[in-house]
């Protein structure tokens, strides 16, 4: 992949994913194009990546081998797509969460590039065959979804369209593994992805125990941030059957597998987050961190400082 350096990627929408994900790649030393159809958001993004970049930079936190200002200088805005797309060879899509924005933007994009350009989407809940309906050449096209914040939390979904080339998927892998970024793969496209199933599976036995009145809104916060989640930062549900028993999984399976499929049978049906616990829970997160966005922001800068220190930890 270090053929690749000094090659460019577009970055089609610059939001919160698109400033990003910019960053993401500008830290592997490649060049940056974004590109917004709002006009101006394309360039107030390059001056908030600057801030970003410069602060980074004073905390020593900053990825890649270059600095600030050499990062910078690979990235540029465009309020016109096909100057944005111009010397592109990977196309990472960030627009709003609208499944006809997407399809009217890959559509676009396509008319745009060469054949051997690869397509790719930041979608959080849409799937490959949806979000690539109407583009001509599927066998290029590919979800890349990330995690926020990019820049702390690496993991990047790779879901294949069912067309889609396995080169593409390779293609895709070594590029995030070049910018240091923890691509998996999956081999089929599957509703809610991997990540989103286990979180959804955690959300809803966690909203289930609370809102049965077992525990605390509180405290089923803190089995995660004390509990699963000190493990679950370096080791991941599979490896822990293996770990947690003096033989490894088969030994676990043998003295565990009975109780767990006990418990499991004892899960209720999907909750409606509505009505009175939601009520009731929502009450409760807002006493101990109100709902305004001066809280809410001062604990969102809390989390990134924290995972921050957990990124540094890692490496
Ligand atoms: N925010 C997250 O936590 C998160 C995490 C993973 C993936 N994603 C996905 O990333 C994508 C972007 O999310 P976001 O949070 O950055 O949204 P956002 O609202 O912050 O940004 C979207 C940007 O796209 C621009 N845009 C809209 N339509 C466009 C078009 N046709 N052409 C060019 N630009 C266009 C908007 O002007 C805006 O700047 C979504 O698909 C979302 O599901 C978000
Ligand atoms: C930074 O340089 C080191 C050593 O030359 C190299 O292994 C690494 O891949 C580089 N990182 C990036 C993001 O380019
Ligand atoms: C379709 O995309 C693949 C992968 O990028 C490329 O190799 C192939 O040439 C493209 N086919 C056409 C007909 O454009």
């Amino acid at each position: 992949m270090s053929s690749l350096k000094g090659k460019t990627i577009t970055v089609v929408g610059s939001g919160l994913i698109g400033r990003s994900w910019a960053m993401v790649f500008l830290s592997g030393g490649y060049k940056v194009k974004i590109y917004d159809n709002k006009a101006g958001q394309a360039s107030a993004a390059i001056a908030e990546i600057k801030k970003q970049l410069e602060e980074l930079q004073q905390a020593r936190m900053l990825r890649g081998n270059l600095s600030a200002a050499e990062q910078l200088s690979l990235l540029s805005s465009h309020d016109d797509l096909q100057q944005a797309l111009e010397g592109a060879y990977f196309v990472q899509e960030c627009v709003f969460e609208d499944l006809e924005a997407k399809q009217t933007v890959f559509q676009e994009v396509e008319n745009l590039v060469k054949e051997n350009v690869i397509l790719s989407s930041s979608t959080s809940c849409l799937m490959p065959s949806n979000v690539f309906s109407g583009v001509k050449n599927q066998t290029r096209c590919i979800i890349s979804h990330p995690v926020n914040p990019p820049y702390y939390v690496r993991l990047v979904e790779l879901v294949p369209h069912p067309k889609t080339h396995e080169t593409v998927m390779d293609f895709a892998y070594s590029l995030m593994t070049d910018v240091g970024q923890a691509p998996v793969r999956l081999r089929k496209e599957i509703d809610g992805f991997a990540l989103n199933r286990v979180q959804y599976a955690i959300i809803a036995e966690s909203w289930r125990l609370v809102q049965d009145g077992v525990i605390s809104a509180k405290d089923i916060d803190l089995v995660m941030s004390e509990g699963l989640g000190m493990r679950y930062a370096f080791i991941g549900p599979i490896e822990t059957m293996h770990l947690n028993a003096p033989e490894g999984i088969e030994d676990y399976l043998q003295r565990y597998s009975e109780g767990i499929k006990r418990v499991l049978t004892t899960f209720g049906p999907v909750p409606e987050f509505s009505g009175e616990a939601a009520a009731r829970i929502t009450k409760e997160i807002s006493e101990s961190i109100p709902g305004d966005q001066e809280h809410l922001t001062a604990r969102r800068e809390r989390r990134d400082q924290l995972l921050m220190g957990l990124a540094k930890l890692k490496k």
